[in-house]
């Protein structure tokens, strides 16, 4: 029996996989599983090899120790005096896992030094990865053109919470997050704008430190705080631009937050 396949269910499919982060579909060599199954049911049978390796640091909740990278990251980036050296420290920095992970570079931010929003998303996806610059994929591109639609080209500074790419742009772990931290935090420092757009949950939750999902905290304002205390900003979540490609129905709600956002953003400042 022949089956006919639509082209363009299959480019769907395709373009659905490629969103969610699955990039290759096929090996050089082709893979005979059932011989990788049959290996595999023959190491079980066999007892576990002893391991004499170093355990890692845990600390209370079985996380991994990251104070000492989050207090090179901090030490790093606090040495920075403008954001050229922001990004060269941050290619150099080697505390964050996900350098190791297949990124095939940093990626810090696009946008003026002195841009009135700054923009924090997710992480570099494939697209980024290869090109070094944040938000240039398929979801930049949606981003860029709701941006223009608000008036706001060239008045946005994006970035991300982490600098490389997650390996198969799984959401990257608040660990990694919080390693990448202090960079983030000089970045809002040197920029100094006047509020922050954060997309899509990871970035909501890691900047803001709660646990609700993007759809409970979207188009609400937060007041972000720097770890130190020292700086604070307002701050609004919004729906990731990968999620309306997904669910274009939900590009209302994206577009109510960027008018909030931009009625703020051009409310004339009252004289002190
Ligand atoms: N998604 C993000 O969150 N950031 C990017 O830079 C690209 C896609």
């Amino acid at each position: 029996m022949s089956l006919a396949v639509d082209p363009r269910a299959v480019e769907s499919l395709l373009a659905f996989w490629a969103d969610a982060g699955v990039d290759a579909t096929y090996a050089d060599e082709p893979v005979d599983r059932l011989a990788e199954g049959a290996a595999l049911l023959r190491a079980r049978s066999q007892p576990p090899p002893v391991v004499a390796s170093p355990r890692p640091t845990l600390i209370a909740g079985g996380a991994h120790d990251i104070s000492v990278a989050v207090a090179q990251a901090r030490a790093a980036a606090a040495a920075c005096q403008d954001l050229d050296a922001l990004a060269a420290a941050i290619a150099a920095f080697d505390g964050c896992a996900l350098k190791t992970q297949g990124a095939k570079q940093a990626v810090f931010s696009r946008g003026p030094a002195d841009a009135p929003l700054m923009i924090i998303g997710e992480g570099p996806g494939a697209d980024e990865d290869t090109q070094g610059q944040p938000f240039v994929g398929r979801a930049g591109q949606l981003l860029d053109r709701m941006l223009k639609a608000a008036g706001l080209t060239d008045r946005a500074f994006i970035t991300n919470t982490v600098f490389w790419r997650p390996p198969g742009n799984r959401t990257p772990t608040p660990q990694e997050q919080a390693i990448c931290a202090p960079f983030l935090e000089r970045a809002i420092g040197l920029v100094n704008p006047k509020m922050l757009m954060l997309v899509g949950g990871a970035s909501a939750k890691a900047m803001l430190k709660r646990d609700e999902g993007i759809l409970a905290l979207r188009g609400r304002w937060f007041e972000w705080t720097s770890a130190d205390g020292d700086q604070e900003l307002p701050a609004l979540p919004t729906l990731h631009p990968a999620f309306l490609l997904r669910q274009p129905a939900a590009k209302k709600k994206a577009w109510q937050d960027l008018l909030t956002l931009t009625e703020r953003l051009d409310r004339p400042e009252r004289p002190h």
